[in-house]
């Protein structure tokens, strides 16, 4: 008897510990749930991507050295927290280029977004737009800035490549001014393509061409090959009809930067930028603080500290490795940006002690929209913010204002 019972009281323990998650056939809203960090998100879009369409985003330039240390660059540096403050009000807010963003975080561009998923840049539009966070349009997106701009009413940068056909250039400016585009991004690190040695081998090209090894890539990863062959043809949406290669014909990127982007690009252009767009411009692609220097005596409102995610010049300093001595030269001329690595919250408090104003992700919410699409992107942004907030808590900071070198210590 005595056995009998405490075999029902095991049971009633058991019961009342025991919580199965509930049945659901949103399989992927199943996994997202289950998702923990930008890196889980990482997984899951390895696993729903295609391997040359995973490896296009996730991959660098050559042996990936500016690719890895971007990321473990981070960890050059740990946190001196302080306790005991009173931690009920917690702002996350900046300043960036004269408007409030509620996190110091930036969506940087990224090319062909739709390769991820159908929605592409929508999609990122959207999710940045519900986070108040700005998104970088790419001028090689393949939605326009028009499409954009009719879902979000955000804060939205144009990402600009200089084609060697200014007229494309200042047409897609002028687009971008009439569509209410708040800056425009002026990425300087590209007039020739960094060799990504992964898509070399697998033969990537932009769109994805259908061979045979794709077809049974695409076999293996049917959600998004159904989803990719039911959407319309992927192109850059920005260049259709102005006369530039619109890549509805498969182009290895690298012939595309070589016939169309201008090798000719240099500081003396900035003038014409100027008298081409009424706003503020961000220049981004800086991996040298002399460069720092010439920008803030153009007077370019902010700086984007980046090797282009390690996609171009491999064993190029590190965005978070030039950010103090950034900060120094700009001496409060123009903001500082931190873009590539990013991939916690923590790197992004890290940035801000150094004298970053905010950090920028491109492939962090990639990871999201290969994982799940838009619902992906708002939990990559999700991850990054709450981090964020929970850093600060924990490090004793209210504010963005109050964070320092103080808060930092090297390793
Ligand atoms: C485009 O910007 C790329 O890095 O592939």
């Amino acid at each position: 008897m005595v056995i009998a019972r405490r075999g029902i009281s095991v049971l009633e323990n058991l019961r009342s510990t025991i919580q199965f998650r509930e049945l659901t056939l949103d399989r992927t809203g199943a996994k997202l749930d289950r998702a923990a960090n930008i890196d889980d998100l990482r997984a899951m879009a390895k696993r729903r991507l295609p391997g040359g369409v995973f490896d296009y985003i996730d991959g660098g330039a050559e042996d990936e050295k500016s690719l890895s240390r971007n990321t473990t660059d981070f960890d050059r540096w740990s946190f001196r927290p302080r306790v005991l403050r009173d931690m009920t009000e917690l702002d996350t807010s900046v300043e960036l280029l004269g408007k409030r963003i509620p996190h110091p975080l930036v969506l940087s561009p990224t090319g062909f977004s739709r390769i991820a998923d159908s929605q592409g840049e929508l999609a990122v539009a959207r999710s940045a737009q519900r986070m108040g966070l700005p998104y970088s349009l790419s001028s090689m997106a393949t939605r326009s800035i028009e499409e954009v701009a009719a879902v979000s009413d955000g804060s939205k940068w144009f990402q600009v490549y200089v084609w060697k056909d200014r007229g494309i250039v200042k047409e897609m400016v002028g687009r971008a001014q009439g569509a209410g585009y708040d800056a425009i991004c002026i990425t300087v690190d590209f007039a020739t393509l960094g060799r990504r040695e992964r898509d070399v081998r697998r033969g990537f090209t932009l769109p994805p061409k259908i061979g045979l090894d794709t077809i049974v890539d695409g076999l293996l990863h049917p959600r998004w090959t159904l989803d990719f062959v039911q959407s319309e043809p992927i192109l850059f949406a920005n260049v259709s009809g102005t006369g530039g290669k619109d890549g509805t014909d498969a182009v290895g990127l690298a012939d595309y930067v070589k016939n169309q982007l201008d090798p000719s690009l240099s500081w003396d252009d900035i003038e014409w930028f100027r008298s081409i767009w009424d706003g503020p411009i961000v220049i981004k692609g800086v991996q040298d603080v002399a460069d720092v220097d010439v920008a803030a005596k153009l007077g370019i409102e902010a700086v984007a500290l980046s090797n282009h995610g390690g996609r171009q010049l491999d064993d190029a300093p590190s965005p978070i490795e030039l950010v103090p001595e950034a900060v120094e030269v700009a001496a409060g001329r123009t903001q500082i940006l931190c873009d590539g690595g990013v991939r916690r919250g923590a790197d992004i408090v890290k940035a801000l002690c150094l004298g970053a104003t905010a950090c920028m992700v491109g492939r962090a919410y990639l990871y999201g929209l290969g994982a799940a699409g838009e619902r992906g992107v708002d939990k990559a942004l999700g991850f990054l913010t709450s981090e964020v907030e929970r850093t600060m808590a924990l490090v004793g900071a209210n504010a963005v204002g109050e964070l320092g070198p103080d808060y930092l210590t090297t390793r």
